[in-house]
């Protein structure tokens, strides 16, 4: 993203060199591996700009982004396992590429490599960094399961499913932006407001995530399209063609999502057609847009300069737009 450029060159360089290449090699190469993939790279740039627009010297920041995004690619690897994701930025996933065991242990070493980059920081700064970590980390945790969990639950409700991305993805963006106004050592309220900010732009950020499960291009998305339909996610979109199509619809979803059949295509072509048909698509995209402007609302209190807050939200309309 374009207002991300400015960080993209100082985390390029820190990431390659974050991971040392140590013995024993099948523990480190795919650390190295799914770093190189490289990804959007998202939070730890949030975790700069923000540290940067509270008027700090973004460098500072630099510790908190890289174990932002090291906890991120832990995540993104033992999700994979979970998910039974053969593809991830478009090159196949640790566990498929090595193997199961792999891809646990090798996540293991980046989720405490991860820790590590806190030492960086003074007593009280660690302090206040590890605690907003450690309390994010576990909420991704219970998302995780919460998501699993789904899978085989046929009662799941829109506030269930809400609070559930809340915890697995938006928290972490909530907390990005945090560390950097951490690091800038703003006031709580706007500590505060910045994290509550992240979390509503988290929560559009997943939505859109879920839309392009279904509903984006093979050739780009970088992940396998449908992946979502085949292990049986009760998302936004499925709660809602639920929710909102004929009686008919309701009931052929919801035969479909309690079968996993050898060759999905039938599977995916159907609940992609009644996703459409039911409006449950359009009520996604409603719905990103409802918690981008919750999350714009939030800006306003913030002590920084209209500017500032412009960038802000020029960011937030690109995530909305992405299309990986
Ligand atoms: C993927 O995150 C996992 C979600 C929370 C949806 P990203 O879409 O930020 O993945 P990369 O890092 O850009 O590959
Ligand atoms: C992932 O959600 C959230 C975390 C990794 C914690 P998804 O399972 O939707 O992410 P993708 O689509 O595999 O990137
Ligand atoms: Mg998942
Ligand atoms: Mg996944
Ligand atoms: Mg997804």
């Amino acid at each position: 993203m374009e207002i991300l450029k400015k960080y993209d060159v100082v985390l390029q360089e820190h990431l390659e060199k974050a991971v040392a290449q140590k013995e024993p090699h099948q523990l480190y190469d795919p650390i190295k591996y799914i770093l190189s993939l490289g990804g959007k790279r998202i939070r730890p740039a949030l975790t700069l700009m923000v540290c940067d627009f509270f008027g700090s010297d973004f460098r500072k920041a630099i510790s908190a982004a890289l174990a932002v995004e090291l906890f991120h690619n832990f995540s993104l690897v033992h999700d994979d396992i979970m998910d039974n994701a053969p593809l991830r930025r478009g090159k196949r996933t640790v566990h498929e590429k090595w193997d199961v065991n792999t891809a646990i242990l090798s996540g293991d070493a980046m989720l405490i490599l991860a820790y590590r980059f806190f030492e960086n920081y003074e007593p009280q700064m660690f302090q206040e960094l590890a605690k907003l970590f450690s309390e994010t980390a576990l909420q991704v945790c219970e998302g995780q399961q919460h998501d699993m969990d789904f899978e085989i639950r046929d009662d799941v409700t829109l506030l269930e499913y809400i609070k559930m991305i809340d915890h697995k993805t938006a928290v972490l963006l909530g907390a990005a932006m945090k560390m950097g106004a951490i690091v800038a050592e703003t006031s709580e309220s706007d500590k505060d407001k910045i994290y509550q900010f992240g979390r509503n732009l988290g929560i559009a950020f997943q939505l859109q995530d879920d839309y392009l499960d279904v509903f984006g291009n093979p050739e780009t998305f970088g992940k396998q399209v449908g992946g979502d339909i085949i292990s049986n996610k009760k998302t936004f979109l499925y709660l809602m063609a639920v929710g909102q199509g004929s009686t008919a619809q309701a009931e052929e979803l919801e035969h479909l999502f309690s079968i996993n059949p050898k060759d999905p295509t039938d599977k995916i072509s159907t609940v992609k057609e009644i996703f459409l048909t039911s409006g449950a698509a359009e009520a996604t995209q409603e719905e990103i847009r409802k918690y981008n402007a919750n999350a714009f609302s939030l800006l306003e209190g913030i002590n920084i300069s209209e500017e500032k807050k412009e960038m802000f939200r020029d960011f937030g309309n690109g995530l909305m737009k992405r299309n990986v």
